[in-house]
């Protein structure tokens, strides 16, 4: 269990972000990207996007607004390694949800149907599983991303290789 202080990036950490981006184009976005890139757990806790619209005189609605319209924005705790399973129409043809499904098997979770578009974070901080509605590969579908890199035609067989290699375990098929 993490301490709630540890995940909340400190105040003269958030000071020199708000310092180095404010008055310039593009500073709410930017000090949100830093200001997640500095929390341990790679997140905004409320208490960060508080902190970010009193320092940059930004009303909370709109800081709000900015980090649930970008994708990359977490508002949750992450885990260190992270798993994004496309869900676009090629790659369902492909076996996308069996492979969503295997992810969770692997991790100890059952994704549902009505799950397709949550975000889940395993217990012990480790993996982030995610969905993502095209990466544009469509021709090499299906496809994933683990840890930002792109695995595309992959299958049942090397998605438990890539999770495996990253938990550091042989693999028994
Ligand atoms: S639908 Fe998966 S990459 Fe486009």
């Amino acid at each position: 269990m993490n301490n709630l202080n540890s995940t909340i990036v400190s105040e003269t950490v958030l000071d020199e972000i708000v310092e180095n981006h404010k008055g310039k184009p593009g500073m709410l976005l930017s000090t949100l990207e830093k200001a997640q890139e500095a929390n341990p757990l790679k997140y905004l806790p409320r208490e960060t996007l508080s902190d970010v619209s009193k320092k940059l005189n930004i009303p909370l609605t709109q800081v709000y607004s900015v980090a649930t319209f970008y994708s990359f924005f977490n508002l949750k705790p992450q885990g260190k390694h992270s798993i994004i399973v496309c869900r676009g129409t090629a790659c369902h043809t492909k076996g996308s949800r069996a492979l969503l499904s295997q992810v969770g098997q692997i991790l100890g979770f059952r994704y549902g149907e009505e799950d397709d578009e949550a975000s889940y974070t395993t217990p012990d901080n480790e993996f982030t599983i995610k969905t993502v509605a095209c990466f544009g590969q469509c021709a090499q579908s299906p496809v994933i991303a683990v840890d930002n890199v792109i695995y595309s035609n992959i299958n049942s067989l090397k998605l438990i290789e890539v999770i495996k290699k990253i938990q550091g375990k042989k693999i028994k098929v």
